[in-house]
């Protein structure tokens, strides 16, 4: 934390994650209090994050806030909600009771700049992290410990299980006002250091419904949904911790495969229906398929978000033969994106065999580029005031 007579900073990043059992409907909307509860894998930081500057001052004449530069709505209910929520927590820390008690600093106005490293438009869940990122940079700043994923939540559902690293639960929780609404960790990212994670950026294509639309929709029309929710995903979550426990890669992507297919089920189930998937998504899982079957065992697991982006959970053996298939599968764009971003991929030759059976009809430029990671830790708070987003006079480093 930096800290002047007038000027008080921190810097803090978040982590991006992927839901191996989805979550998918909320019960209640405005504390976003989901109908299921979900688990995910932590992405780790070095390829994906969201960075935080938030800096208060007795000087600042009203809250601000920048994304990636650009000035933005601060007004948004959801960004409200999560300052609210912590300047909440705050003053009920340092035992004031009401907004009378409020000590200093919780009546300045706060300045907020936020980064992604990964460009927004490729479709990765970038809400998830920037919640994330805002909620503990924020309680950092006001100095608030303790259990924050209920406040993440209020910012985005899938949020809240970024605030830990590793394997995340989000317990749906029963009580209506969300306190026990809660993600928790299930296993920190060290626990199985074998698992690495491929996501293949599908080419751009126009704009999807967005989740918390779509979610809703769904809730609203799909009879199965609510059948997933009540009856099947109770057992799924309990399979999936303890092949997580068992670091069981057969059993984990056997149901990270199954869930995301009844995801998107039961987004075919709404109506008007919801198209996530596209040809190229599918022919991902074809091939993916294809692959498992040519090995007699689960190799690969797919699994899809919102969008067409397809993500591939793997053993780091079996990165560089699987890369090398998805090149053959979608030959790259001569002039596109560096094909391979992220973790290094060794190089891999693939048996005539293989080829013949796995790679059938390659769709060149219909990848942007895959990106290699990890499962990786929690948010984080830096140290290192050169990397703070705001300068000394509370405006984004490099404005006029
Ligand atoms: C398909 O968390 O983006 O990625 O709570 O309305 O902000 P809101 O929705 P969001 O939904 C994520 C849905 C999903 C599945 C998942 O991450 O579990």
């Amino acid at each position: 934390m930096s800290e002047d007579k007038t000027l008080t900073m921190v810097t803090c990043t978040a982590p991006a994650n992927m839901a191996v059992i989805k979550y998918w409907g909320k019960r209640d909307s405005d504390l976003i209090l989901p109908i299921n509860s979900s688990l995910s894998v932590t992405l780790h930081q070095d390829q994906l994050k969201t960075t935080t500057t938030a800096a208060i001052s007795r000087d600042f004449k009203e809250d601000r806030l920048w994304l990636n530069g650009e000035e933005a709505d601060v007004g948004h209910p959801r960004l409200q909600s999560c300052l609210r929520e912590v300047r909440r927590l705050a003053r009920k820390r340092r035992g004031g009771g009401d907004e009378d008690a409020a000590p200093l600093g919780l009546a300045y106005k706060v300045h907020i700049a936020t980064e992604n490293n990964f460009p927004t438009a490729a479709g990765l869940a970038s809400s998830a992290a920037g919640y994330a990122c805002l909620v503990y940079a924020l309680a950092r700043l006001y100095g608030v410990e303790g259990e924050l994923s209920e406040v993440a939540r209020q910012g985005s559902g899938s949020a809240c299980r970024s605030m830990f690293g590793g394997f995340v639960q989000w317990h749906k929780g029963e009580r209506p006002d969300g306190k026990d609404s809660v993600a928790q960790q299930v296993a920190p990212e060290t626990h199985w250091p074998e698992l690495r994670i491929l996501v293949l950026v599908v080419s751009a294509e126009k704009k999807q419904v967005g989740s918390t639309a779509g979610m809703q929709t769904s809730v609203d029309t799909s009879p199965l949904l609510k059948h997933r929710a009540e009856a099947l995903v109770p057992e799924r979550i309990a399979h999936m911790v303890q092949h997580i426990r068992e670091r069981d890669f057969e059993g984990f992507g056997q149901l990270t495969m199954r869930d995301s297919n009844q995801f998107h089920a039961t987004c075919l189930d709404t109506f008007p229906p919801i198209f996530y998937l596209n040809d190229v998504s599918r022919r991902i899982i074809a091939l993916a398929h294809r692959y498992n079957a040519h090995h007699g065992c689960t190799k690969v697991a797919y699994t899809f978000d919102a969008g067409p982006n397809a993500v591939i959970f793997a053993l780091a053996d079996t990165v560089a033969e699987f890369v090398e298939v998805v090149r053959r599968s979608f030959p790259p764009a001569p002039n596109g994106d560096r094909f391979l971003q992220g973790l290094p991929v060794g190089s891999a030759s693939l048996a005539e065999e293989l080829l013949s059976a796995v790679v059938l009809e390659p769709v060149p430029g219909a990848l942007q580029y895959i990106l290699h990671t990890k499962p990786g830790p929690g948010p984080q708070l830096l140290d290192d005031p050169g990397q703070h987003l705001l300068g000394a006079d509370g405006l984004p480093r490099g404005s006029a």
